[in-house]
């Protein structure tokens, strides 16, 4: 390991961009799918990453759903939460808020209380066993309909000491924030805090970043580096301490470039810009290898990486109390080990 990555390892993080299903690694898959009597047409690791190959959102998303079908009882959701928590712990991950996507699991059958059961052990085992703490968001699927989504919101409710927030994610093309407006008021009514996906590059991303931040008023972008072609918009977020949830490797994936340049300049800007990782298991990197990847191809000192892992604390929902004990604990690693 570089002396980069090791640094980058130590150093106390916090996760706010992160699908557990985009956790599903291979190994696992297979598991999963021999557990549960499951024929899959991929025999090898090897020929599941060939079906690997996005250049946008959408191709993503083609193989990310698909893959979803060897998760039937709450002992999957279990397993695969909680090796997602050894790796991020590993990576020195302090703090994670994940995303979860009921409606790819109640649309083909599977009961909410099946996914958020199995997810909430994973959660409850992994603090006990090295002490990292997450927390839950909920994601609606934003090419079905507000309705469906309105119905999962209430679906949800009973569960709600076990969600901090709702978001919006899956395919953007023509699914504005605005449909969505009535479930996020009602959300936030009902206590929740609001962050949602403003993708890269997407058709109308500046009106979607705009809807977000204006019309929904949400407490955090997932995302969002549009926001750089727009200077009003970026006054607005910074004046509000609006997060944005960045994930290099994933833009590389999804975009042609990690949109580094972007990043970069947000954080120069003065905004709360994070690395995140997105769904690691299709893009091959876990959240300190979004930092080492960003670092270099962006030639990060150790004070922007400093910076970006202090904002990875200040854009998440914790509190003030354990956000100054986590900024004082990276004040402490980096007198020791610069
Ligand atoms: N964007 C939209 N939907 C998603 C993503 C993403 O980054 N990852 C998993 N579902
Ligand atoms: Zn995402």
């Amino acid at each position: 390991m570089s002396d980069l990555a090791a640094f980058v390892r130590g150093l106390p993080k916090a996760e706010l961009h992160l699908h557990l299903e985009g956790t599903l690694e291979p190994e696992l898959k297979f598991k999963l799918a021999q557990r549960n009597g499951i024929e899959l047409p991929e025999k090898t690791v090897d020929e599941v990453k060939q079906t690997y190959q996005f250049h946008d959102l959408t191709s993503f998303l083609q193989v990310y759903y698909p893959a979803m079908r060897v998760l039937l009882e709450p002992a999957d959701f279990h397993d695969l939460a909680f090796d997602y928590l050894t790796k991020a712990h590993a990576q020195g991950v302090r703090h994670v808020e994940m995303f979860f996507d009921p409606q790819a699991h109640t649309g083909r059958g599977v009961p909410f209380a099946t996914v958020i059961d199995g997810y909430r052990s994973a959660i409850v085992r992994a603090r006990r066993e090295f002490g990292i703490s997450a927390e839950l968001i909920l994601c609606f699927l934003r090419d079905y309909s507000a309705e469906y989504a309105m119905a999962t919101l209430l679906e949800a409710l009973p569960y709600r000491d076990w969600i901090v927030g709702v978001g919006l994610d899956s395919d953007e093309r023509g699914n504005p924030p605005s449909k969505f407006a009535a479930v996020f008021a009602r959300a936030r009514r009902e206590g929740f805090l609001l962050t949602m996906h403003c993708d890269i590059d997407q058709q109308d991303s500046i009106e979607h970043i705009r809807q977000a931040l204006e019309d929904i008023a949400v407490d955090r972008l997932d995302h969002g580096t549009n926001i750089v072609e727009d200077d009003r918009l970026v006054e607005l977020a910074k004046g509000r301490g609006i997060g944005l949830t960045c994930c290099p490797v994933s833009n590389s994936f999804v975009t042609t470039l990690m949109k580094s340049d972007e990043i970069v300049a947000l954080l120069d800007r003065g905004l709360t810009v994070t690395i995140n990782s997105d769904d690691p298991a299709y893009f091959g990197a876990y959240a300190a290898d979004n930092y080492v990847a960003l670092a270099e191809h962006a030639g990060l000192d150790l004070d922007q990486l400093v910076a970006l892992a202090k904002n990875s604390f200040r854009a998440s929902w914790i509190t003030p109390g354990r956000l100054d004990a986590f900024l004082r604990e990276i004040d402490d690693y980096v007198a020791a080990n610069r």
